[in-house]
């Protein structure tokens, strides 16, 4: 059964408002990321926008995902699972949205490529129901914030319009996201304890992501 506490944040949880995020949430503004992605990449995606788009879409399907089986692993946790759903279904949109564009453009989907950056993140995951579920908040949240953090790269290098537009609006989404799963963290866990993994894990993302080859890929 979930906590009073618990019951009582339940309606505090609205991806779409930050100020409804609880007053004990790290309130990130800035990018918590400490190794910041070279101009090279920008530089990569934009000439080859297509292939992009289509990792974009295959990266969208994949949060959409993770969020599902989150709930599936996690079914008692009220909190936990009323977020998981809205993120869910968030996701699934945004698939859809650059689905329209990859069709705009006459791009099929492709086969799913693994994702070396999140493989090599999820291996951090520890063994231990609650370790399991503080690493996977906040290895789902450092996810978000790098795609914030590129997504944002991505809308600078546009020119003005619609696709521009776009991205501005999934670099603000995807950060929202990353103040979720760090409020989740703290719903769950104390702040010493969420600070000091994530602190642990933020450096592990950055060496994760100095090491990735460049291509035409989120990540
Ligand atoms: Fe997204
Ligand atoms: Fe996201």
């Amino acid at each position: 059964m979930p906590s009073a506490n618990e019951n009582s944040q339940i309606m505090r949880i609205h991806l779409s408002n930050n100020a409804n995020i609880a007053p004990n949430t790290a309130q990130i503004t800035n990018s918590p990321l400490r190794f910041a992605t070279p101009i090279e990449w920008v530089d990569t995606v934009m000439a080859d926008f297509d292939t992009f788009l289509q990792d974009h879409a295959a990266a969208e399907k994949k949060a959409s995902s993770m969020a599902m089986s989150m709930i599936s692993h996690y079914p008692d946790r009220i909190v936990l699972v009323e977020a998981m759903a809205e993120l869910a279904v968030e996701e699934l949109n945004h698939f859809r949205e650059v689905l329209k564009w990859l069709h705009k453009r006459d791009i099929q989907l492709t086969a799913d490529n693994k994702d070396h950056y999140v493989i090599a993140m999820r291996k951090h995951m520890r063994n231990g129901s609650d370790v399991y579920l503080l690493d996977r908040l906040l290895i789902g949240g450092i996810i978000e914030a790098r795609g914030c953090e590129r997504f944002g790269m991505v809308a600078e290098a546009l020119p003005t319009g619609d696709l521009q537009d776009f991205y501005r609006a999934i670099t603000d989404s995807e950060e929202k996201h990353y103040q979720l799963f760090i409020h989740l963290a703290h719903q769950y866990f104390a702040v010493d304890i969420v600070n000091e993994r994530l602190n642990t894990l933020l450096d592990v993302e950055a060496e994760i992501t100095a090491d990735l080859i460049i291509s035409a890929a989120l990540h």
